[in-house]
C-alpha cells in the first residue's frame, strides 16, 4: 500500500492528518458509507475462499458451481471498485486533491488481481482432470492473498477514508453519494449484492436497509428482495426480521407456497 501523499498543500495536509487520527466520536456519530457493503463483501469473500478450498475436483457439477460463484464474486468486487472510484474517490478528490490516493492505488492492484483470478478460473474450468489439483491449489492461494489484501484495504477505507469523508462532507452529502452508487447498479447486480447483505448484516442493519428500500423502490422489487432474503435466512432470523419490519407473519407472495 502507498504512503500518505507528501505533496498536499498545508490546509489539505491538516485535514488529511486529522483524517488519520482514530476519532471515536466520529465513528459512533457519522454516516458510514462503507460499513454495510464491506460486511457483505467480507462474507462473500469468505464463502468463496471456503468453497474453493473444499471443492471436490472430481465432481464436475460442484467444480462448475464453485467456479461460477467465483466469477460472480469477481464481478461484484470489480463493480465495487468501480463504484468507489467513480463516486467516492472522485468526490473526495474534488475537495481534497490526492485525498483518496492510497485506496485509489490499491484499486489499480485489485483490478489487476481480479483479471488474473478470472484467468485462473477459466484455466481450471477447461483443464483435464489430472491438471486440476495443481491449478486449484494455485487459484485457492491467489484468492487467499486477494482476500487478505481486501480485508486490509477495507480497513483503511473504513478508518482513513471515512475520516476524510467526515471532515469534508455532511452526512446528507455522504447519503447522496451512497444514492449515486445504488443508482448505478443494474437490478441483477443489486439482487446479487442483496444476497450478501442478507447473510452479512445484523437484523437491525438489514431492517434499516429494507425500510429504505420499501420507501424508495417499487413494491414488486421489494417483494422480490424479501423472497430472496427469506431463502438466505434461518426461520428464526426471518421471524426477527419480519417483526422488525412490522410485517407480523407476512410472507412474500413469491414464497407463500413453500
Ligand atoms: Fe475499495
Amino acid at each position: 500500500m502507498s504512503t500518505v501523499p507528501a505533496l498536499l498543500d498545508p490546509a489539505a495536509q491538516a485535514i488529511h492528518q486529522a483524517a488519520q487520527q482514530p476519532t471515536q466520536q466520529a465513528t459512533t456519530a457519522r454516516l458510514d458509507i462503507y460499513a454495510g457493503i464491506h460486511k457483505a463483501l467480507r462474507t462473500l469473500m469468505g464463502d468463496i475462499l471456503g468453497r474453493l478450498g473444499r471443492c471436490d475436483l472430481d465432481h464436475p457439477g460442484e467444480l462448475r458451481d464453485t467456479l461460477d460463484r467465483t466469477d460472480l464474486m469477481l464481478d461484484l468486487m470489480a463493480s465495487h471498485v468501480d463504484s468507489e472510484n467513480t463516486v467516492i474517490h472522485t468526490a473526495i478528490e474534488a475537495r481534497l486533491p490526492e485525498g483518496a490516493r492510497q485506496t485509489t492505488e490499491d484499486h489499480v492492484e485489485h483490478q489487476h488481481s481480479i483479471a488474473a483470478l478470472r484467468q485462473d478460473v477459466q484455466v481450471l474450468r477447461v483443464a483435464q482432470p489430472v491438471q486440476r489439483p495443481l491449478l486449484a491449489r494455485h487459484l485457492y492461494r491467489q484468492m487467499a492473498l486477494f482476500v487478505a489484501e481486501n480485508l486490509e484495504h477495507m480497513h483503511v477505507e473504513e478508518t482513513t477514508n471515512n475520516a476524510t469523508l467526515w471532515s469534508l462532507f455532511t452526512d446528507a452529502e455522504i447519503g447522496q453519494l451512497e444514492g449515486q452508487i445504488v443508482s448505478r447498479l443494474s437490478p441483477e447486480k443489486m439482487m446479487a449484492y442483496m444476497r450478501w447483505f442478507a447473510v452479512g448484516l445484523s437484523t437491525a442493519e438489514l431492517t434499516g436497509l429494507l425500510q429504505a428500500m420499501r420507501l424508495g423502490a417499487p413494491a414488486e422489487a421489494f417483494d422480490a428482495t424479501l423472497a430472496l432474503i427469506k431463502g438466505e435466512l434461518s426461520p428464526e432470523r426471518w421471524d426477527r426480521l419480519a417483526t422488525a419490519l412490522q410485517m407480523g407473519s407476512l410472507v412474500p407472495a413469491s414464497t407463500a407456497t413453500h
